[in-house]
């Protein structure tokens, strides 16, 4: 579904990705895990088309989309969910969904999306026209993943969707990640929860200092020693 093949992007003249290459499968979920600074989010932006690689080239299914503009991508069928919860502050969750289905094809049938969401994510029916920025930091992720669906994505990719959450709402939303392949959603998962992450991931890629070290079945990886001991604290 998604190829990249020897992608590299730089800051300026600081290089953050080397030579990736790595793949997604359609209906798969797969995990990208690295250290604070490997460049895992400046991976989801080459992706997205808020970066752009210098040399390399980013496929899906079989358009080349390292050469053209977000929004294109996002109608190709890939949505991100950023880091940190990043929302409109200022606009209500009803309007932040909104934000969302943007485009004609989306905007037509918004409402039965919203509803989808809602379903996943009640909490945010109750509270719809709230501001965002009254929300907890969970229900901002809350919001940050609904309006990441609200495009309908064939791929989703996920930056840390469970930093600073509580365990419990961290274990809700690895299940809504598990939900959605199952309604056919394709997942790149980003996570410094290595574990829970290995343990709902089809596949795994390790990044180290922009690079890819490392790449298996999550089942393999989970009793890798180099894994253990770098990422699970065993
Ligand atoms: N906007 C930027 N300008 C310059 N360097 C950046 C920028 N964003 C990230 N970097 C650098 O690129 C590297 C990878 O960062 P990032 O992709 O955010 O890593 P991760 O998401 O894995 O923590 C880091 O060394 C970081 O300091
Ligand atoms: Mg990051």
């Amino acid at each position: 579904m998604l190829t990249l093949n020897t992608v590299n992007t730089y800051y300026g003249k600081f290089r953050a990705l080397w030579d990736v290459t790595m793949q997604v499968n359609e209906k798969e979920i797969v995990a990208l895990v690295g250290a604070n600074g490997a460049g895992k989010t400046t991976l989801l932006n080459t992706i997205s088309g808020l970066l752009q690689p210098e040399s390399g080239t980013i496929n899906f299914f079989s358009d080349r989309i390292d050469n053209i503009e977000t929004n294109k991508i996002v109608e190709q069928g890939i949505s991100q969910i950023p880091e940190g919860g990043k929302v409109f502050p200022e606009m209500t969750i009803l309007e932040n969904l909104e934000m969302g289905a943007y485009t004609k094809e989306h905007w037509k049938v918004k409402d039965e999306t919203i509803e989808f969401v809602y379903s996943l994510f009640p909490k945010l029916r109750e509270r719809k026209k709230q501001l965002a920025r009254t929300l907890s930091g969970g229900e901002r992720q809350m919001l940050a993943v609904g309006r990441g669906l609200m495009s309908r994505p064939k791929l989703c990719t996920f930056d840390e969707p469970s930093y600073g959450l509580s365990p419990k709402l961290v274990t809700e939303f690895f299940d809504i990640i598990v939900k959605l392949r199952e309604m056919g959603t394709t997942v790149l998962l980003v996570e410094q929860n290595v574990q829970q992450t290995l343990e709902i991931a089809d596949r795994a890629y390790v990044m180290e200092n922009g690079r890819i070290v490392s790449e298996g079945k999550s089942s393999d990886m989970l009793k890798d020693d180099h894994i253990k001991k770098a990422y699970l604290g065993l």
